[in-house]
């Protein structure tokens, strides 16, 4: 920890991706009475979390984060929240039942509302309208009006993620997570496809498994973890105005936690070495990840590892690249080397979406699922080649039928975009191309076992 850190220093710092807020009075007010608010997590848990990684650093384990690009205030409900853990635990089972690996379940979710954007303003029919942040910012409507930044968003995003995480709690510890429910993971849009006849598989011999055991004279009813998942919930910490108002000083160990998620991430467009944000999370004790794209030096990395870890705890730092299908080979082995030559103890994970978006020829922002797998495919050999270990994946999916990437077994084409294109933001993965990416990656993790 920076020895001067408090949770305002970032505020000395260059910040950027802030919003212009119009009403500064109004968004202090709003900051004020977030910082009366609860915590949404406890430090225990960030710490628990923390030392879950360290596992994955070790090469123990593996770690699945995924969810939304953007959480949206208008699609809030329990079963879009239902479904993207259900698809999350289904690939995890895939994970774990094929390859032996314990899988670490960390949510884009319950908190991810704030979008970095490569430009201030965008022009949407010959108008230029301010950027849409997210809907912890501003609306996406495309008037001047619902662009602008409004701080009782900040409030909302708050109370949004507090029931998101209330929910997600129920899910994971009140049953539905029993692995017992195996079968019904399997959504009806997913179980007729051939992804869902695969993983049906597996459920069975989940199933045969379980009976085996009973049949043995395990008590199966009395051990907890078959029928209770550890979930944890992440999301980019990029509005620091929103983290410092949620960060608390843990009463057991003098240390300051951002309690508004257990993980948080700095962006690809936020992690200057002297910038605001890595100023702000290099002082709180959760569990960080940080963005690393193609063109991230050695120097760099190795910067931000210092920064960010200097005392070097197993599992405090993630990297996570997210280089291109093209570009991981050759961009991330020095990364590798360097950062192993140091000894720092990061858990490596591959972002495969965000280095692969591309606008296809109906105007729609997409990703081939191709394109995806192949840069997992080479971060796998990467590591492989480097001898360390290729540590967990970094997704955007949706529990739903939606058609924003193109591929997969269905086949979506360019022409089926738009049928289902639902997204805030970033295109997803649907449910069944999540699966068939869980199966994809649990043959190179049975590999590199
Ligand atoms: C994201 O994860 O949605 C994102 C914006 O990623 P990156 O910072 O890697 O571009
Ligand atoms: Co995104």
């Amino acid at each position: 920890m920076a020895q001067h850190w408090t949770p305002s220093t970032w505020q000395e710092r260059p910040s950027v991706q802030q919003p212009t807020w119009p009403d500064t009075a109004a968004l202090d007010q709003v900051l004020k009475e977030l910082s009366t608010y609860p915590p949404l997590v406890f430090a225990g848990e960030a710490r628990a979390l923390t030392s879950a990684l360290g596992g994955v650093a070790a090469g123990k384990a593996f770690l699945v984060q995924a969810g939304d690009c953007a959480e949206s205030f208008e699609s809030f409900s329990a079963d879009a929240i239902r479904d993207k853990l259900r698809v999350i635990l289904q690939m995890a089972v895939v994970l774990t039942y094929s390859s032996g690996v314990p899988v670490l379940k960390v949510g884009r979710i319950a908190g991810q509302f704030a979008k970095p954007r490569s430009s201030d303003t965008e022009v949407v029919d010959g108008l230029t309208l301010p950027s849409f942040r997210g809907h912890m910012v501003n609306d996406s409507g495309t008037t001047d009006e619902a662009r602008q930044p409004d701080p009782t968003r900040l409030l909302t995003a708050y109370h949004q993620s507090a029931s998101t995480l209330n929910l997600l709690r129920a899910f994971t510890k009140g049953g539905f997570a029993d692995l017992s429910r195996v079968h019904a993971w399997n959504q009806e849009f997913v179980a007729s496809s051939k992804e869902g006849r695969r993983y049906e598989a597996i459920a069975d011999g989940i199933d045969r498994a379980m009976r085996f055991m009973e049949a043995c004279g395990i008590d199966l009813g009395a051990e907890a973890r078959l029928h209770q998942v550890e979930f944890w919930t992440s999301h980019e910490a990029l509005i620091l105005g929103y983290e410092q108002a949620l960060t608390r000083e843990d009463s057991l160990t003098g240390d300051w936690y951002d309690c508004s998620a257990h993980m948080l991430w700095i962006g690809e467009r936020t992690r200057a070495l002297d910038g605001a944000h890595v100023e702000f999370l290099s002082g709180v004790g959760n569990p960080l990840g940080c963005k690393v794209g193609p063109r991230a030096t050695a120097d760099e990395v190795l910067g931000l590892c210092e920064r960010l870890n200097p005392e070097r705890v197993p599992g405090r730092l993630t990297l996570i690249t997210r280089m291109g299908a093209d570009a991981i080979e050759d961009g991330l082995r020095p990364l590798l080397r360097a950062v192993t030559d140091a000894g720092h103890p990061v858990v490596w994970a591959c972002d495969p979406m965000h280095g692969n978006t591309y606008t296809a020829p109906s105007g729609r922002k997409t990703r081939h699922l191709d394109a995806v797998l192949a840069e997992i495919k080479g971060f796998f050999d990467a590591h492989r080649a480097e001898g360390t270990w290729p540590g967990g994946v970094h997704v955007e999916l949706t529990g739903d039928d939606v058609t924003e990437c193109l591929g997969g077994a269905e086949e979506i084409l360019d022409a089926d975009l738009s049928s289902r294109y639902e997204t805030m933001c970033d295109p997803r993965l649907n449910a069944r191309q999540s699966l068939d990416l869980a199966f994809r990656v649990a043959e190179l993790l049975a590999a590199s076992r």
